[in-house]
């Protein structure tokens, strides 16, 4: 006969959760509720590991002492939710599992209540599963209660509450804005809402909350802060979610080292939690140091291998490729890999289709063995050129120097790329470090496909005041007063001081092509508040996600995340997005087209 489920009663309220029995409690008379984590039917004994939020622990059940227990016990499944009345004891000499917290004691039934079943689970949680990501994000209410889950989400919240306590120590008002409103770009497409009322209008989910925390500035709260939700219809990759949490600063009255000051204390204070030393300040890097030595806005500090620009030493060599690329103001970048005379044909192949993936039209190279300088190029360049290559004084023979000539952003990018990729082969990333840094100096503007310029952070971003002049006769020349955080390769935050004077804003918009009628309906709100007393200000968003994932040693944003959505911005647990109904559709005024 089936045993029928106990209704849940304080009766049955726990006394303790299962992973916080330790030696000292034994014996104690407790009251557990958890899930079946594991069940061993040992003939004479029942043994159930017993789970909950705290851990397991290991009730022990003898079906000889009360027929009760015995009958439930023998019910139980993986995954079934149980109370459990009980005596804590030590477990007997040689039965001390030290792989477990908890494992210097048992739990002796005395009562055992079934409340819930549970179907077979499609896996265990357990953190060796091998179900795919799949089946795990299908059944994520499965894959939740995996400890290493478990504890992620617990590490998160422990990390923003240490968050929002230190921002409202410094003076931060915490300030909701709202999540149905204009477009705020941040360089991605908007997700779109419709609206119902006024048909054929549109509601836009804010990529950022960066013209509400302004104008919060304008009305004097002076230090704002918020856990902001965010929305952004880009390209996913494993640090980037469509909707993303970001803990949103802004500042009144400062410059980039207060602001800087603040996030260096906070991350400081979040490493503490697992005690680890941060030790502000941080290191600063110009953005065109950055590109040029580690071919990234975004280098990675924790190994060497810079790129070193060949440019000069190869302006009149015999390979034309590369010096007719220095003639007509192009780079010619490199990276010299120790021991790369040994590097194979497919290593070198492999090196090449990296660069390619990143824009360079290929890859040249030498290496630097026995024989003398080796390799395609080396021939074209010669020997005195090649002896240039590597007369840096870093390089040692068996070296081989990797070569891109392009326009200077994509010879360092596709060089920076590589970079990454040898480290990682060569292993010679120190994986314990944490290599802080601010890249500053960014340009305000990048070109974008059709050589216009698009903003490189937004279009809100003050330019560099000694750069004022060259706006209009030189857009691509100003530099920002925008800053990132990078941890390990990994942009965790970004910001800027903003432009606070209407005439300035105006003009970056007309720098933009954004012209006065264009500018005065999509952002005419800002462009008053602006005229109404704006002091001068500047702020960052911390990337929550990425933050928290480093924090608990995930490389998926996802891992930090209950319930993300896939590289295809799908939802599998809810197949979210899905379709609606013609009535819904009806009422909001549109007709789908889907051809
Ligand atoms: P930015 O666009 O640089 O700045 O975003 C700030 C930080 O948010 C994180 N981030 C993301 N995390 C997960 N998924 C995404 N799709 C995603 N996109 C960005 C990054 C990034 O550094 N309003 C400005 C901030 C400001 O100027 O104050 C902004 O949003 O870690
Ligand atoms: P090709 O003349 O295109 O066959 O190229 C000869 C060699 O030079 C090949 O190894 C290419 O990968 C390499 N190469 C071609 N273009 C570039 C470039 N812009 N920078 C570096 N190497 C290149």
């Amino acid at each position: 006969m089936a045993v029928k489920n106990t209704v849940y009663d304080k009766g049955w309220a726990r006394t303790h959760r299962c992973g916080e029995l330790r030696a000292e409690h034994a014996g104690q008379e407790v009251v557990l509720n958890g899930w079946v984590h594991r069940r061993r039917d040992l003939g004479g004994l029942i043994f159930i590991d017993l789970r909950d939020r705290a851990g397991v622990v290991q009730v022990v059940c003898d079906p000889s002492a009360d027929p009760d227990v015995a009958e439930v016990a023998k019910a139980l499944r993986g995954e079934y939710v149980v109370g459990v009345c009980g005596t804590v004891q030590p477990r007997g000499e040689g039965n001390v599992n030290a792989e477990m917290a908890t494992g210097e004691i048992e739990v002796a039934a005395s009562s055992l209540a079934l409340f819930n079943v549970a179907e077979t689970p499609p896996f265990e949680p357990r953190d060796d599963t091998n179900a795919s990501e799949e089946l795990r994000l299908e059944y994520r209410f499965i894959d939740l209660r995996r400890a290493k889950m478990q504890a992620n989400l617990m590490l998160r919240h422990v990390a923003t509450l240490a968050a929002r306590n230190f921002l409202n120590e410094e003076g931060f008002v915490e300030i909701e804005t709202p999540v149905l409103t204009r477009s705020t770009p941040e360089g991605a497409r908007d997700f779109l809402v419709p609206s119902r009322i006024s048909k054929g209008s549109f509601y836009a989910l804010p990529q950022s909350p960066q013209l509400f925390k302004q104008i919060l500035m304008v009305s004097g709260f002076d230090r704002y802060v918020q856990l902001a939700r965010c929305f952004r219809d880009e390209d996913l990759r494993a640090n980037r979610q469509p909707e993303f949490t970001q803990i949103d600063i802004e500042m009144a009255f400062v410059e980039p080292d207060d602001i800087f000051d603040v996030v260096e204390r906070l991350m400081a204070g979040l490493y503490k939690i697992l005690g680890e030393a941060v030790e502000p300040p941080f290191a600063v890097m110009p953005y065109r140091e950055a590109m040029d030595r580690f071919g990234s806005d975004r280098p990675d500090l924790r190994f060497g291998l810079e790129l070193v620009d060949l440019t000069e030493r190869v302006r009149d060599c015999g390979f034309r490729i590369f010096s007719e690329t220095a003639k007509s103001g192009g780079a010619v970048k490199g990276i010299a890999v120790p021991g790369g005379a040994n590097l194979s044909r497919k290593q070198i192949d492999e090196a090449e289709a990296i660069a390619k993936t990143h824009g360079a039209k290929g890859l040249a190279w030498v290496k630097w063995g026995e024989a003398g300088f080796t390799g395609p190029a080396a021939k074209f360049l010669g020997d005195e050129t090649c002896e240039a290559l590597f007369a840096d004084g870093a390089c040692e023979p068996g070296a081989a120097m990797l070569m891109v000539a392009d326009r200077w952003r994509t010879a360092c990018e596709a060089l920076g790329a590589l970079r990454l990729h040898l480290a990682r082969q060569m292993e010679i990333v120190d994986e314990g470090a944490l290599k802080f840094l601010w890249v500053v100096d960014f340009p305000l503007f990048e070109e974008d496909d059709e050589g216009r310029p698009t903003p490189m952070h937004h279009p809100f971003t003050s330019p560099n005041p000694e750069d004022l002049d060259l706006l209009e006769s030189d857009p691509l020349a100003v530099r920002s007063r925008a800053y990132d955080l990078v941890l390990n390769g990994e942009e965790i935050a970004g910001g800027s001081i903003r432009i606070h004077d209407r005439e300035v804003q105006q003009r970056v918009f007309k720098a933009l092509g954004i012209g006065p009628e264009e500018a005065e309906a999509k952002f005419g709100f800002l462009l008053k508040a602006l005229s109404y007393g704006a002091p001068p200000h500047g702020g960052i968003a911390l990337g929550w996600d990425r933050i928290t994932a480093m924090l608990a040693g995930e490389e998926a944003i996802r891992s930090v995340i209950a319930f993300p959505k896939t590289t295809s911005a799908t939802c599998l647990m809810t197949n979210a997005p899905a379709e609606v109904d013609e009535q819904q559709l009806g009422e909001l005024g549109i007709k789908l087209d889907l051809d």
